[in-house]
């Protein structure tokens, strides 16, 4: 990561005008550091949904084992296969929600917890090679089954295999190696969860105008941008990197068997269910369905409050939904100059500045205009940033607009997390077939004050 490096000669023109300073640079200044401007609930919130998140906040920090008895470990259901324990251990920096966390923060320095993961409770997995005590945080999907047709799914990086609470069961880890070697692999990182209330609660209506508003200034320049949309009804889908999933509910159901083997009421049947490697009956996190009722894994309380009734899934979604979005660092000169130059050479046609959500049963949160820099439709980036996968609509090289809210506190960037400076992530959206070439090109004749500008605008986000 390239950080503010500051000669004599700098810090004496420091002294005399930040100008001079800004004339001197023109880096990343790197995740910013103080407080986590993210994690907490959305400020308008009543008590009782304030009290909600909190108790949802404390599920999503559940780290989950095999049988739930392991001390620490008190989560009942892990594995076959597994890439976390917890949804906290990805979704973490800069606070407990967020993305992957790494070595680098300013605000939890934290090695790559699936490092010490793979051996965890007598777990006899290998750290693959692109899992790093540096991070990021990896999810690994193969592009090719053996024979040559699609796969695209994710494999988990661990099995529970020698594990104290898994005796017998012998699943072995996926050949990474070999995937590595045939070019069969890529990676995805974590997305953070401040938020997504708002975008969940945003209606197709909107997103399709605010979509049609830049329809000529996007053809001028050779942008497009279609929507990812369900099979099942038809809506706009837009979370995860390639905009595959419709709701906060399934995205979540979705990660705790996936990337916990956790099977759930969204997600009922164990992925990697080989014999000898199933240990619980399904789903392993359930509705708490009778107060009290004395062989619920989950509390098993006499009167429970929502949120210990309902089931981890529909906690995790709440916690994501009743969260309040990133607060941006507040403005100086040089951070209004660079949010000019994103809208004018063009960044704002894809990383949308505003949208304004509907009318929301939660206290606080109707109509309320938010800024995710995101249109949430999918682009195509071009041969450097495909991966091979298609998910529904979006294919091998189609992505989502990655959300710029959080951006400033970030650690890793774009979907495989290969680089942590913002530089490097603006020129990874130019090659052959990508709809942002011509913005680039743009970026690309800034001079160095107005590159500094604009990264001084990112790193405000
Ligand atoms: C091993 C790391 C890991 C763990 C553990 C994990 N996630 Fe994630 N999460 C990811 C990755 C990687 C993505 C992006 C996946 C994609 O789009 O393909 C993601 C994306 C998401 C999203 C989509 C957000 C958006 O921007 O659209 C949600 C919601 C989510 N995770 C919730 C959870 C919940 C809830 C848990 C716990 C059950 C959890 N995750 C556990 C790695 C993890
Ligand atoms: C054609 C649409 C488009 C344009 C124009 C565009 N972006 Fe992006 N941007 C994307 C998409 C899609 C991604 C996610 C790509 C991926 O991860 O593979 C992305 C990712 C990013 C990221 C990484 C975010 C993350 O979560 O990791 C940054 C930073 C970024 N863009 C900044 C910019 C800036 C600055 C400009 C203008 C110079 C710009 N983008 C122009 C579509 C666009």
């Amino acid at each position: 990561m390239k950080r503010w490096k500051l000669s004599p000669v700098v810090l004496c023109l420091a002294v005399v005008s930040l100008s001079s300073l800004e004339l001197q640079s023109q880096n990343d200044p790197g995740p910013r550091p103080g407080p986590a401007a993210a994690g907490s609930f959305f400020s308008t919130l009543n008590a009782t949904e304030q009290a909600f998140f909190n108790q949802a906040q404390v599920r999503f920090l559940e780290v989950n084992s095999v049988s739930g008895t392991v001390t620490g470990e008190e989560g009942l259901g892990l594995g076959p296969s597994f890439n976390g324990n917890s949804c906290a251990q990805c979704h973490a920096q800069p606070a407990i929600g967020g993305s992957s966390p790494g070595l680098t923060s300013p605000q939890i320095p934290m090695a790559n917890p699936q490092v010490a993961l793979a051996t965890l409770d007598g777990a006899t997995n290998l750290v693959p090679e692109f899992i790093t005590a540096a991070g990021p945080v990896r999810e690994a999907r193969f592009v090719k089954n053996p024979n040559g047709t699609l796969d695209g799914g994710v494999h988990g990086l661990y099995t529970v295999t020698g594990r104290s609470d898994a005796s017998g069961c012998n699943l072995a880890q996926p050949d990474f190696p070999t995937a590595i070697a045939n070019n069969n692999v890529i990676f995805r990182i974590p997305t953070p969860l401040f938020g997504l209330g708002l975008v969940e609660a945003t209606p197709d209506s909107i997103l399709q105008d605010n979509l049609a508003s830049t329809q000529s200034a996007r053809a001028a320049l050779k942008i497009g941008g279609v929507f990812n949309t369900s099979g099942n009804d038809g809506t706009i889908t837009r979370f995860g990197w390639k905009a595959q999933n419709k709701s906060l509910l399934v995205f979540v159901g979705e990660a705790y068997n996936v990337e916990q083997g956790v099977s759930n009421e969204a997600f009922p049947n164990e992925r990697s269910a080989v014999a000898g490697c199933v240990f619980n009956n399904s789903p392993e996190d359930p509705t708490v369905l009778v107060n009290g009722n004395p062989s619920s894994p989950n509390f098993g309380t006499t009167v429970g409050t929502a949120s210990e009734m309902a089931s981890d899934i529909v906690n995790f979604a709440a916690f994501s939904r009743l969260s309040a979005p990133p607060t941006p660092a507040s403005s100086t000169p040089s951070i209004q100059r660079g949010s000019s130059l994103f809208t004018t050479i063009g960044c704002s046609l894809c990383h949308s500045p505003s949208l304004t959500a509907s009318p929301s049963v939660f206290t606080g949160m109707s109509n309320v205009t938010y800024n995710p820099y995101s249109d949430f439709a999918v682009h195509h980036m071009g041969t450097t940033l495909s991966d091979g996968v298609h998910q529904g609509v979006a294919g091998p090289d189609q992505f989502r607009t990655a959300p710029l809210w959080g951006l400033g506190q970030r650690l890793f960037f774009l979907h495989d997390g290969r680089t942590s400076d913002l530089i490097q992530a603006i020129h990874a959206h130019s090659s052959p077939g990508s709809e942002a070439n011509q913005v680039v090109h743009k970026f690309g004749n800034m001079s160095a004050n107005q590159v500094q500008d604009l990264l001084n605008f990112l790193r405000s986000l």
